[in-house]
C-alpha cells in the first residue's frame, strides 16, 4: 500500500516506542487493521493517508448539494464560477471573499489539516460563511469528490491554492509536500482535463523556485533549476506538470509565484506572525543573517495586492481547449511573479513591529541555516503589470499595521496564539 504522506503538525511529535513485545504486537495488529480499512474505504486514486482518511469527510445528500449549488451560484452578469482549493487557508480565504463580493460563484475546498492551528482555518471558514461561501471539507487527492463537485457545478475556473506550504517543515514531513503539491495537483489536473467543459486553472507556485539564484530582481525567464528546499522543488515540479497538462490536454494554466505574502488572517508559521507573538511575550526572536553579516531580506507582499493579482490572472485566463479529455488546439500557459518589488531586511520588519506593538524586541542574531531559506528575494513584476495591470500599492508599514490590528483583536477575544 502506497502511503506517501501525512498532513503536517507544525510542531513535531515524537513517539516513544515502548519496549514491551505485547504492546508491539498490539500495534502491529492495529496497523494491519488500519491498512485493511483504508484499502476498502479510500476513494483516492493516488494516495491516502492513514490519519486523514480515518477522519470521515461526510459529503453528499440533498442538503449538502444545495449548499454547494447556492455557494457556486453566479450573481453578476459577467460572473464566473470558481472552485477555490485551500479556501480555508490564508490566501484562499481572502481570494474567495473577493470573488464572492464581486458577484462570482465560489465554492471552497479544504482538508483543514493541522499543519498550523486549525482553529484559525475554522475562523476563516466562519468569515466565508457570512459572505456566502461554503467550504467543502475534503482532500484534493479525492478524485471521486472532485468529479462529484464538477457534476454538480460546471466550474469555469479553478483557483488552486491548496498546498503544503512552509520551507523548513519539509525536513520534518517531506511526505506531506509530495501528497499535496505533487500527487494532489496531478489528481486535480486529471479531473480537470476529463470534465467537459474543461475549466481554466490559476494556481499558486512560489518565489522559492528561484532558489539559489543571485541575479536580482527575479524575472520569470530566469533559471529555476536550483531549488533550496523540497517545498521549492515541489512547486517547480508543479510548473513542469502544468506544462505537461497544457501540452497534452489543452488545459489553460497560469502559475503565480507569490513573494512572502502577509496580512490579517495570515499564517502562524511565518516570521512576521510568530515575531509578533514572541515580541508580545517578551521571548527572544531569531534574526538570521547571511555570511559576513549579510542582510536577509524579503519582498514582503500585502495580501490585498496578492488578491488583486490573483483576480487579474483569473480574468485574463483564456478558456481551455480540450474536450472529452483530448486537446483540440493550443492553450494558454503562463507564469507570473506576484511580489512587491521592494525587499525589506528582516531587521527593519522587526523595527516596524516594535513600533506598532510598543514593545522592544529581544533580537537573537543567528547565522542563516542551510535548510531552505534563501538570503534575498526581489520580484520583477513587469510581466504581470503588462498582462493585467498588476501594481502593488501597500508598503510594509501600512500592511503590518493592518496585520497587528487584526492580531491584537483576534487574540484578545479569548483565543490563544499557541497551538
Ligand atoms: N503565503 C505565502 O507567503 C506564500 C508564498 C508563496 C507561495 N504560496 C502558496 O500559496 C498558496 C496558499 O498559501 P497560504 O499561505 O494561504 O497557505 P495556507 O496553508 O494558509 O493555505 C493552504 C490551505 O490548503 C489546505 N490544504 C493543504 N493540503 C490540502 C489537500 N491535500 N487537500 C485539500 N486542502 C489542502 C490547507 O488546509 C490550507 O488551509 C499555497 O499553494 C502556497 O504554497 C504562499
Ligand atoms: C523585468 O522583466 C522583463 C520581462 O518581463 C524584462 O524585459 C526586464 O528587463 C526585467 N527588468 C529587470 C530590471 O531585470
Amino acid at each position: 500500500m502506497d502511503i506517501p504522506s501525512s498532513p503536517g503538525k507544525f510542531k513535531e511529535k515524537r513517539t516513544k516506542w515502548h519496549k514491551t513485545l505485547p504492546k508491539l504486537t498490539f500495534w502491529s495488529i492495529l496497523f494491519c487493521g488500519v491498512i485493511y480499512f483504508l484499502f476498502f474505504r479510500t476513494p483516492s486514486s493516488f494516495s491516502s493517508d492513514a490519519r486523514r482518511s480515518l477522519r470521515t469527510y461526510t459529503y453528499g445528500g440533498a442538503a449538502w448539494e444545495n449548499k454547494v449549488i447556492s455557494s457556486a451560484r453566479v450573481a453578476s452578469k459577467n460572473g464566473v464560477s470558481v472552485l477555490v482549493t485551500g479556501a480555508a487557508g490564508f490566501v484562499g480565504s481572502h481570494v474567495s471573499i473577493a470573488l464572492k463580493r464581486r458577484g462570482d460563484g465560489v465554492l471552497g475546498l479544504d482538508n483543514f489539516n493541522d499543519y498550523y492551528d486549525p482553529s484559525l482555518k475554522r475562523g476563516r471558514q466562519a468569515l466565508l460563511e457570512r459572505t456566502g461561501v461554503f467550504i467543502v471539507e475534503g482532500d484534493i487527492n479525492d478524485a471521486a469528490l472532485l468529479k462529484k463537485l464538477f457534476d454538480i457545478v460546471p466550474f469555469t475556473h479553478v483557483m488552486h491554492l491548496a498546498a503544503q506550504a512552509g520551507v523548513r517543515y519539509a525536513m520534518q514531513n517531506p511526505g506531506s509536500y509530495v501528497h499535496s503539491n505533487i500527487a494532489g495537483f496531478v489528481n486535480l489536473l486529471e479531473v480537470c482535463k476529463a470534465v467537459d467543459p474543461q475549466p481554466a486553472i490559476v494556481w499558486a507556485s512560489s518565489s522559492s523556485v528561484y532558489g539559489l539564484n543571485t541575479k536580482v530582481p527575479f524575472s520569470e525567464k530566469d533559471r529555476t533549476d536550483q531549488p533550496a528546499s523540497l517545498y521549492a522543488a515541489t512547486k517547480k515540479a508543479g510548473e513542469e506538470i502544468a506544462h505537461t497538462y497544457n501540452h497534452i490536454y489543452g488545459l489553460s494554466l497560469t502559475g503565480l509565484r507569490f513573494f512572502t505574502v502577509y496580512g490579517p488572517w495570515g499564517r502562524p508559521d511565518m516570521a512576521y506572525f510568530f515575531f509578533t507573538k514572541d515580541i508580545l511575550k517578551g521571548k527572544p526572536i531569531p534574526i538570521f543573517e547571511a555570511a559576513n553579516h549579510g542582510t536577509v531580506a524579503r519582498d514582503f507582499t500585502y495580501i490585498d495586492d496578492i488578491v488583486r493579482g490573483c483576480l487579474g490572472a483569473l480574468d485574463t485566463a483564456e478558456k481551455s481547449t480540450g474536450s472529452g479529455g483530448k486537446k483540440t488546439g493550443p492553450a494558454q500557459l503562463r507564469v507570473f511573479n506576484l511580489g512587491n518589488t521592494s525587499p525589506v531586511p528582516v531587521n527593519n520588519l522587526v523595527t516596524i513591529l516594535e513600533k506598532l506593538l510598543k514593545v522592544k524586541a529581544k533580537r537573537n542574531i543567528m547565522r542563516l541555516p542551510r535548510n531552505g531559506d534563501v538570503q534575498f528575494t526581489h520580484a520583477n513584476i513587469s510581466y504581470a503589470k503588462k498582462e493585467f495591470g498588476y501594481k502593488p500599492t501597500t508598503n510594509l508599514e501600512t500592511g503590518l499595521k493592518n496585520f497587528v490590528r487584526w492580531y491584537l483583536n483576534y487574540y484578545s477575544a479569548g483565543k490563544k496564539a499557541d497551538e
